[in-house]
Parts: C-alpha cells; sequence; structure tokens
C-alpha cells in the first residue's frame, strides 16, 4: 500500500484522486488544500464544483480510502506519491505579464514538500499544466535542501474535460506520464503507471520523457484551440456570404484526417485553460527565439478576443446602436454546459462590454450564478441574477445564449415571447436553438455563421 497525496483540491485534484481511489482500493488517497471552505465543502453533499457522476463516486470512497484535508505539512510527511495540483494561472505582473505562467503556487508548493517529507523515497508528480522544463527548476528546489529523502519528479499532465471530467477519466484517450530517462526515473514513472493500469489499457498509457510529456499538453490545448478559432474564423465569412457554418463543419469533418470534433462554432472559447495555455505556449517560443511561432500561436487568442466582440458588436448593431436603458438576458454563465466553472467565460466578457453600453443584464445560468456573481463583483453597472429563467427572460429586449445547457432548447418560446419587448431579439453564441422555430414565432434570429432570420 502506498500513501497517495494530492496538493490542490479544485477541478482536476478532486475528479482524478476520487477516480484513482475508486479503482486502486488498495492504496490511500488524501487530498490537501490550502482552502478550508473547499475542503468542507469536499466532505459535504455539496462539493465545491459540479460534475456529472462525480459526488456518486466521492461518496463510494469518501472515509474509506479517500480523505480530503487542510494539514499540509502533516500530510505531505506521510506521503509516497505527490501529485501536485495547484492552480498556474497567467501572471499578471513583471515579465512575461499578461503571457507567462504564475509558478509562484508551484514553487510554494514545492518548497512545502522539501521542508515537510519524511519518507526515504518520494515520487512528485506535475498533475499542473506546466511550462516546459518546470519539472527541473522543481528538481533544484529539491536537491538545494538539507532533505535525505531521494526525489523523483514525474510529469502527469491531465486532459480531462470539465462538463465530462468522469467519462474522460474512466476512458482516457491516454494517459501521459514523462520521467527522466534514468533508472531512477524510469522506477518513479512505472509506479504512478501501475495505478492507472488498475483501470486504463495498458496500450493507452504512454510513457516520455519529461519535457516532451510537458509540452504535449500545451501543445494538445492549443491546437483544439486552434481548431476552434479556425472554425469561428470561417464563421465571419459564412455570416457575408450564403454558406452556414454548420453544413461547413461537417462537411470538412467528415474527412477523416481532419475529424469532426471541435468544430463547432461559438462565441468564442473559454475556460481556465485553452487561453491561458496558448499565451505560455507563445511566451515559450519568444522566450526560445522563435518570434514567428509565437505570434502563429498567439493569433488563435486574438480571433477568439474578436469573436467575442463580434458577437457584442452584432448586438449593438442590431439594437439600433443603443442599448442604454434595454433588457438584454443573458441565458447561460458558464464556459460551456455541465460545469459551475465560469473562469474566462465569454460570458464575463459579453457582459461587461453590455454593461458599457449601459444595458440592463439579467443573468440565468442552472449552476453558475453563484460563480457569476463572484465574476461580475466590481462591475458598475445594472445587473440582476436570475433563479428562475423565465423571470430573466421578461421584459428583455435581446436573449443572449452563451452556455449551450439542454435545458434552454425545451424553453416555452412562445411564451417568452409575449413576455418581451418587441421587436425580440435572439442572438444565439452556440447555434444551440431551433432558428426556424423562432422565426415562427415572430423573433429575429441571429446565429453564428448563417444568415440572419429578420422581420424588420
Ligand atoms: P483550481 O484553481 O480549481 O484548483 C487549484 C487548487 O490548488 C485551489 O483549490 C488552491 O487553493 C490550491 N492551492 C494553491 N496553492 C496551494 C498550496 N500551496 N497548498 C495547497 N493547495 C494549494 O485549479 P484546477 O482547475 O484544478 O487546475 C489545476 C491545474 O490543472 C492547472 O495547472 C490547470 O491548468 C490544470 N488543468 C486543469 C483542467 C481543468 O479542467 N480545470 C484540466 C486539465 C489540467
Ligand atoms: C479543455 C480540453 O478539452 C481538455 O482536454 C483539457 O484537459 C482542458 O481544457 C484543460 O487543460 O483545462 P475544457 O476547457 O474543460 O477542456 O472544455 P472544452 O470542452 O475543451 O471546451 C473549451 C471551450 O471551447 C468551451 O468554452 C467550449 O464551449 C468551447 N468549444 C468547444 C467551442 O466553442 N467549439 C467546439 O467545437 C468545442
Amino acid at each position: 500500500m502506498s500513501n497517495i497525496l494530492c496538493i490542490g483540491a479544485g477541478y482536476v485534484g478532486g475528479p482524478t484522486m476520487a477516480m484513482i481511489a475508486k479503482n486502486c482500493p488498495k492504496h490511500q488517497i488524501t487530498v490537501v488544500d490550502i482552502n478550508k471552505d473547499r475542503i468542507d465543502r469536499w466532505n459535504s453533499e455539496e462539493l465545491p464544483i459540479y460534475e456529472p457522476g462525480l459526488l456518486e463516486i466521492v461518496k463510494s470512497v469518501r472515509g474509506k480510502n479517500l480523505f480530503f484535508q487542510t494539514d499540509v505539512a502533516k500530510e505531505i510527511a506521510n506521503a509516497d506519491i505527490i501529485f501536485v495540483s495547484v492552480n498556474t494561472p497567467t501572471k499578471m505582473f513583471g515579465e512575461g505579464a499578461g503571457k507567462a505562467a504564475d509558478l509562484q503556487f508551484w514553487e510554494k508548493t514545492a518548497r512545502d514538500i522539501l521542508e515537510n517529507c519524511r519518507k526515504a523515497n518520494v515520487v512528485v508528480v506535475e498533475k499542473s499544466t506546466l511550462p516546459v522544463r518546470t519539472a527541473e527548476a522543481m528538481a533544484k528546489i529539491f536537491e538545494s535542501g538539507k532533505s535525505s529523502t531521494k526525489f523523483s519528479v514525474i510529469s502527469n499532465p491531465e486532459f480531462l474535460s470539465e462538463g465530462t471530467a468522469i467519462e474522460d477519466l474512466t476512458n482516457p484517450d491516454r494517459v501521459l506520464i514523462g520521467g527522466e530517462q534514468d533508472e531512477t526515473g524510469r522506477k518513479a514513472a512505472e509506479s504512478v503507471a501501475e495505478l492507472y493500469a488498475q483501470w486504463v489499457p495498458a496500450e493507452r498509457i504512454l510513457l516520455t520523457n519529461v519535457w516532451s510529456s510537458e509540452l504535449s499538453k500545451l501543445v494538445a490545448n492549443a491546437m483544439l484551440a486552434q481548431r476552434i478559432s479556425s472554425v469561428n474564423s470561417i464563421s465571419a465569412l459564412c455570416e457575408r456570404t450564403e454558406a452556414d457554418i454548420s453544413e461547413v463543419s461537417k462537411a470538412v469533418g467528415m474527412d477523416k484526417r481532419i475529424g469532426s470534433q471541435f468544430l463547432e462554432a461559438s462565441i468564442g472559447f473559454g475556460g481556465s485553460c485553452f487561453r491561458k495555455d496558448i499565451l505560455h505556449l507563445s511566451y515559450l517560443c519568444e522566450y526560445y527565439g522563435l518570434p514567428e511561432v509565437a505570434d502563429y500561436w498567439a493569433s488563435v487568442v486574438h480571433i477568439n478576443e474578436w469573436q467575442i466582440d463580434r458577437f457584442f458588436q452584432t448586438i449593438l448593431h442590431e439594437q439600433f446602436d443603443t442599448l442604454a436603458g434595454k433588457v438584454v438576458s443573458i441565458l447561460g454563465f458558464a464556459f460551456k454546459q455541465n460545469t459551475g466553472d465560469t473562469r474566462d467565460s465569454p460570458a464575463i466578457h459579453l457582459s461587461e462590454k453590455l454593461l458599457c453600453e449601459q444595458a440592463k443584464v439579467k443573468i440565468h445560468d442552472p449552476k453558475a450564478l453563484e460563480n457569476a456573481k463572484i465574476d461580475l463583483k466590481g462591475i458598475k453597472g445594472d445587473v440582476i441574477f436570475q433563479e428562475d429563467v423565465y423571470q430573466a427572460l421578461e421584459d428583455a429586449h435581446v436573449i443572449a445564449l452563451v452556455t449551450q445547457w439542454d435545458e434552454y432548447r425545451e424553453l416555452d418560446y412562445e411564451r417568452i415571447y409575449r413576455k418581451m419587448v418587441k421587436p425580440a431579439f435572439v442572438f444565439d453564441g452556440r447555434n444551440h436553438l431551433d432558428h426556424d422555430k423562432l422565426f415562427q414565432i415572430g423573433f429575429n434570429v441571429f446565429p453564428i455563421g448563417r444568415p440572419p432570420l429578420r422581420r424588420i
């Protein structure tokens, strides 16, 4: 039996450790965090994150071989394998501000480990997404102390998507484990591989060197986001012509060399990672003297910002260039469906722009209102957070759909239309609703990448 510790009880630490606990009953898994409120919620019926299927798994192992604690130092002392899953946001100060990774939480964790570890051999696993060669920096910190512990640093990036985390963890496309290419490194990588081998087929467990593993994570996110920006750029061209982006995506995606996933045009991608990881990648390229490569990847983020702004500009323009005093109801605040996470959600940027125009913004989301209130806290303007979706849409001039929650498809749009100000407008940032039906009811409908259905 090994004592496995995870530092950081967030969107990655919580679900991944629950999955390891479920599949590795012989090991004891502890998740620690400096945020006591988060840990209290992991120990309750109201988990700190919403993720379909997660509560059931947590309840089946919590108190048996999965524990959530706040005493970081004590748990480090007992651990044989330490996963580090702390946040690695974009640095907002000094050198590389707005691009580079802010590694202060990561370095603090390394120093905590060095100070408190007591075992003879400890494997430290980078679970957080980190710039290339972070493991090397980590190893240097470990070597700098007087500890008698022998450390091995392994990279094991996580590829789960929020909203489908349990599915992704149960059946991953691959598990990537990067280790040093010497005997100790290989043994450490194998000890981590053994955990996953309890439920992941051997051919999907990929062992590489540390740097390839770190870089592959950034590149995977960059390439997924690049597909979205590519399709979003073409959505603008579709709106100027008679082409329909859904038909174009389908036709292009049927080429099996291209594939059909991540070709859905949208208001733009959000989430805590795409923007941050592409900016990290771009910064790394700059740092290594590759400005052309840096610009190439940075353009993926520029197109995304442009797409969110384009969505806003269409609303403004179609509202006769004035939004002052008009009610805009935002359907969905989460960055995607089936999560309450709003980090870098297009809804934040859209709300800010609408409030700048002095619109009255009403926001509905089935799971993300708590986070939405925090996101818009410091922003001046008239905002209402509404739990009842029909009340959120009453007296609205405009509906702006940002998140593709299933329930938005099932609403009674005839009832909604009756209670809205006329002419009534729907701007569908996800091409999620039945546009022909809405048009028949009387709405003016503005999809992404398709000609609008105008009544006026
Ligand atoms: P998160 O912010 O939800 O969780 C990080 C947690 O670490 C927080 O609860 C924070 O309090 C804790 N923490 C920070 N410093 C600490 C310290 N010194 N000691 C103990 N706890 C500390 O972040 P997340 O979304 O789980 O992401 C974690 C990492 O995983 C990031 O690098 C991210 O890029 C990567 N990642 C995230 C996802 C995702 O879907 N969210 C997917 C793959 C990879
Ligand atoms: C993404 C990756 O898919 C994961 O593999 C990765 O582990 C994770 O980032 C991470 O490193 O954090 P996530 O951000 O949770 O996962 O969700 P995605 O499903 O990738 O969606 C990201 C954004 O792109 C969402 O706003 C989504 O609505 C948008 N999107 C996605 C589109 O606009 N069009 C698409 O076709 C697909």
